[in-house]
């Protein structure tokens, strides 16, 4: 039977421990840390809404109870802002969690690696294609253009096969990524013949890094249940891409538009100042701040 082509679930793996931000992540979700006023997961949770996405299923672990409370009703919070008139700010609470969206919450109990969190979800998400969102990808799509995960829903739905989000990264970055290599097939779309997670610069197929963004059939959770540990004794999502690949055909994406690595201080960094200027409220007063540093 032909899989559906609408996107309508999203997985989120959250289960990581963050040290890169510790002390700040010791007791509290690295998704919750805030990018201007928002935590990271809820930028990812708004792009996968935006692009169709209403049900999300979070694969947590043991001190992410944050993430659980923050997409769920805040009864005292909301009770008091009521009481004090205080409408604005009880939008604000409330659109963390429209009516329409639906949560779901999966432990994945030990630190197996990506492919592992993915596949945690298996038995909510079921036969049907679903999204991945890496939080620490913040991404932004073009000015006054779509968001990131919708551009690739529009591609899925064309494709009817697997699309990851890539990006050209520098050679002495690959080793952050999965990278891909194949020929072009159409318009920012790229028919992956070979992919690798975290190569050396010399042994990297090309200079195409995925983005922390994907949309896969559902064929994917038995290559990544027949999927022996990789590079870092970890189950990883790439390895069983390769294998999927040979089964169905698997694209790549140049998406349009921006990605803030805040895995990293630096790209938290960038995010935090690049989001800040564009903000509709203290944009303008942030810039004048900014330009009055003798830096
Ligand atoms: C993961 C994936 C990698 C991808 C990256 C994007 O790596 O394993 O293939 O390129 O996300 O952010 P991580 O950053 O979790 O080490």
């Amino acid at each position: 039977m032909p899989i559906p082509r609408s996107v309508r679930t999203a997985v989120f793996p959250v289960a990581g421990l963050g040290t890169r931000f510790l002390p700040a992540t010791k007791a509290s979700p690295k998704e919750m840390l805030p990018v201007v006023d928002k935590p990271l997961i809820q930028y990812a949770v708004e792009e996968a809404y935006a692009a169709g996405v209403r049900h999300m299923v979070f694969v947590t672990g043991r001190s992410k109870r944050a993430i659980e409370d923050h997409f769920d009703t805040a009864y005292e919070l909301e009770s008091e802002l009521l009481a004090a008139g205080k409408q604005a700010l009880l939008d604000v609470v409330r659109a963390v969690a429209p009516d329409d969206m639906d949560c779901s919450y999966v432990r994945q109990p030990r630190s197996l690696g990506l492919g592992h969190a993915v596949l945690c979800a298996a038995h909510i998400v079921g036969e049907q294609p679903f999204a991945v969102l890496l939080a620490d990808d913040l991404m932004v799509g073009p000015p006054g253009g779509q968001p990131v995960l919708a551009q690739m829903v529009e591609a899925f739905e064309s494709l009817g096969r697997s699309v990851l989000a890539v990006q050209e990264v520098p050679l002495d970055q690959v080793r952050r990524y999965g990278i891909v290599a194949g020929p072009a097939a159409g318009d920012q779309l790229i028919k992956i013949e070979r992919i690798v997670e975290k190569p050396a610069p010399e042994a990297a197929p090309s200079r195409m890094g995925v983005a922390g963004r994907y949309i896969l059939t559902p064929r994917i959770f038995d290559e990544i249940r027949n999927q022996p540990a990789g590079a870092g004794g970890e189950i990883q999502l790439t390895d069983a891409i390769a294998r999927l690949m040979t089964k169905e055909r698997v694209y790549a994406y140049q998406y349009s538009g921006k990605r803030y690595d805040c895995g990293s201080k630096e790209g938290f960094l960038e995010a935090t100042v690049e989001l800040a200027l564009q903000h509709p409220q203290m944009g303008a007063a942030f810039r004048t701040y900014l330009k009055s540093l003798a830096l």
